[in-house]
């Protein structure tokens, strides 16, 4: 038999036990023959009621035994029939003399259909070419892996079946017995689709192993999340062996300044079973750091449970190390051209400033050059007219003295005295030399006045007398204040404080208060040019000048009551070249020179008050000495 089973052959075994016993029996019967006839006749009818006993109770124990033996059988054949594994049996010479319905199954054949079948070449074949030869030895590769003595080969062979694909079977073959004949009994296991499963991960290996993106996957049943498997490529991200890689948590490749926040989100994600993105700075095991771009996704088994966590990094330090340049040159040009535009501001200014101040300064030469011009015959005329004036009284005296003592002078006389109305001449005379004088004196101040306006040694600063400057702008654009037909005349309130001399660049100064005097004569002006002159008449155009000392700082207030200004002109109204002047009519240029002139060259303060309907006010604030 090819199969051994406990009791049957237990059983067996002691039927087979018997012939001792039988042999025993055998010889007492033998024995009886040497018996006396009467004692033999009693003895051997015993010994025969005896036997028939015992034979009637073996022929029991027969019937039981072969009822045992049946079920025994038939336990064994359902247990074949029943095994999931395709089982065959292959006599000596390779046929198939046995096959269960698995082995049926596994061939898409019946069993009819198999059984006389070469096994070995034609039914399994080894790889594309099966060349296990039977009588050889159909067992090359025996082990005696299994009980002592009893052979076993365990192959992988390809099963070829009817009308369908060849199968990936895991054979098993053992020696038994068939029909009291040496037999082999096969085993099959079909592993098609675990060999499958095998190429697979295989490839999935592969594919790991391949690509440069690095892999880590961690124990999510574990609270510690150690790392149980990593690919190649998150070793050479790292520096890290896989052996110093598996068994911990991820955390030993950050350092005191990762992300903190980035952490956060990580917590979160493994906390709720759920996926995140980060980037976070890394060291390799060298202390070099890398830009991990970190993604976490949960894995779960078919009953939707948690099981790991796969982690997958991206090396992105060249990106960042190209976003920081990146950044660094958009803030450099950000800044290159802000610069380049401060410079450009810059330059505008001060060129416009430049040729303002040329011209200012071409103004004030021109000035200069016809003051002096000027001043040297209106000091001759000034000079000489004391002279005059006392000639002239000297002679008119000598003239009365003589029409005193000579009332009737010659006819020719008195007709000359008559054409030439001596007496009003003489009444006249001094009040026409009066009113030069004061002329004269006028013009002397004019000089002046222009001669201070002009002064245009700004190379350091000297004192000055503020009231000097006022006055002589005021003098300068008494033009444009004391009206005409078209315009009432503009009053000028001056509250002057007692101010020591202050030291500053006189030029610049004057024309400070050129500039301001000048927007407050446009701010009274413009308003009323749409007026008749009755109505502008009806209320006084006024600038006020007050000036004080406050602690150790001028300070002169210019305002005028004209129609004010808006909030939003008021605030850029030092700004360069803003104007609200008509084109042609300003350059916008005269308040943020003077702004410059005060605040940058003499460390003061400029600014405007203004209230619509009522007026603007400028007040300078200086220091007396620097
Ligand atoms: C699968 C997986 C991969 C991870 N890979 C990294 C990694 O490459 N670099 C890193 O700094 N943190 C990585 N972490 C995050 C840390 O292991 C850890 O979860 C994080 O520091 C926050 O937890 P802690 O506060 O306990 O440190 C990974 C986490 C998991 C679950």
């Amino acid at each position: 038999m090819f199969f051994r089973e406990a009791d049957p052959q237990n059983k067996l075994s002691n039927i087979s036990s018997h012939p001792q016993k039988n042999a025993n029996t055998m010889t007492d019967q033998t024995n009886y023959q040497n018996l006396p006839e009467n004692s033999a006749k009693t003895n051997i009818s015993e010994a025969y009621i005896v036997n028939l006993c015992e034979l009637q109770q073996i022929q029991l124990e027969m019937e039981q035994l072969k009822h045992d033996l049946k079920a025994s059988e038939s336990r064994f054949r359902n247990t074949i029939a029943k095994n999931a594994d395709g089982i065959a049996i292959v006599n000596k010479q390779g046929l198939v003399c046995f096959a269960n319905p698995s082995a049926e199954a596994l061939f898409n054949c019946k069993a009819e259909e198999l059984l006389g079948q070469a096994f070995f070449g034609n039914l399994v074949v080894e790889g594309s070419a099966c060349d296990i030869e039977m009588d050889a030895d159909i067992i090359p590769q025996v082990g005696e892996t299994e009980a002592a003595g009893m052979r076993v080969v365990q192959t992988e062979v390809e099963a070829i079946r009817k009308h369908k694909a060849n199968a990936v079977v895991e054979m098993r073959v053992v020696e038994t017995e068939w029909e009291g004949e040496i037999a082999y009994l096969a085993t099959l296991r079909d592993i098609t689709d675990r060999k499958r499963a095998e190429e697979m991960l295989w490839l999935y290996d592969r594919a790991m192993a391949a690509t440069s993106t690095g892999v880590a996957i961690s124990d999510a049943t574990n609270p510690e999340h150690p790392i149980i498997y990593c690919n190649p490529a998150f070793e050479s991200m790292t520096g890290y062996r896989r052996e110093e890689i598996i068994g911990k948590n991820c955390r030993f490749l950050q350092g005191s300044d990762t992300d903190s926040k980035a952490l956060e989100i990580i917590r979160q994600a493994l906390k709720t079973d759920s996926e995140c993105q980060v980037i976070l700075k890394n060291y390799r095991k060298d202390g070099t750091v890398f830009w991990n771009a970190l993604s976490i996704s949960p894995v779960r088994d078919k009953t939707g449970k948690l099981t790991h966590f796969i982690g997958v990094q991206r090396d992105i330090t060249d990106r960042k190390k190209d976003e920081e340049a990146l950044q660094n040159s958009e803030a450099q040009s950000r800044e290159q051209s802000a610069q380049l535009a401060a410079a450009l501001d810059e330059l505008k200014n001060t060129h416009s400033q430049l040729v303002q101040s040329e011209k200012m300064s071409s103004l004030g030469m021109l000035i200069a050059g016809v003051a002096h011009e000027i001043n040297n015959p209106v000091t001759f005329i000034h000079g000489n007219l004391a002279y005059l004036k006392d000639y002239a009284k000297d002679l008119l005296h000598l003239l009365a003295l003589y029409q005193q003592h000579y009332p009737n002078p010659i006819p020719e006389i008195q007709q000359e005295t008559k054409n030439n109305e001596l007496d009003f001449l003489a009444e006249d005379l001094p009040k026409i030399l009066s009113s030069m004088s004061i002329g004269v004196e006028r013009i002397c101040q004019i000089v002046q006045s222009l001669r201070n306006f002009s002064r245009h040694d700004d190379s350091q600063m000297k004192p000055m007398n503020l009231h000097e400057g006022i006055d002589s702008t005021l003098l300068i654009l008494n033009h444009r204040l004391k009206g005409n037909g078209e315009m009432p005349p503009i009053e000028i309130v001056k509250q002057y404080g007692n101010l020591p001399s202050v030291e500053c660049f006189a030029g610049p100064i004057n024309q400070v208060f050129m500039n301001i005097l000048s927007n407050a004569i446009d701010a009274l002006d413009d308003p009323n040019s749409q007026l008749t002159f009755e109505e502008m008449s009806e209320k006084l155009s006024q600038i006020k000048i007050c000036t004080e000392v406050v602690g150790n700082l001028v300070e002169i207030k210019i305002s005028d009551n004209g129609p004010g200004i808006t909030e939003e002109v008021k605030q850029r109204i030092f700004d360069t070249f803003f104007t609200t002047k008509p084109i042609g009519k300003g350059t916008g240029m005269g308040l943020s020179i003077s702004y410059q002139i005060i605040v940058e060259r003499h460390k003061g303060k400029l600014y405007c008050t203004s209230e619509l309907g009522k007026g603007t006010e400028f007040t300078i604030k200086m220091p007396i000495v620097h």
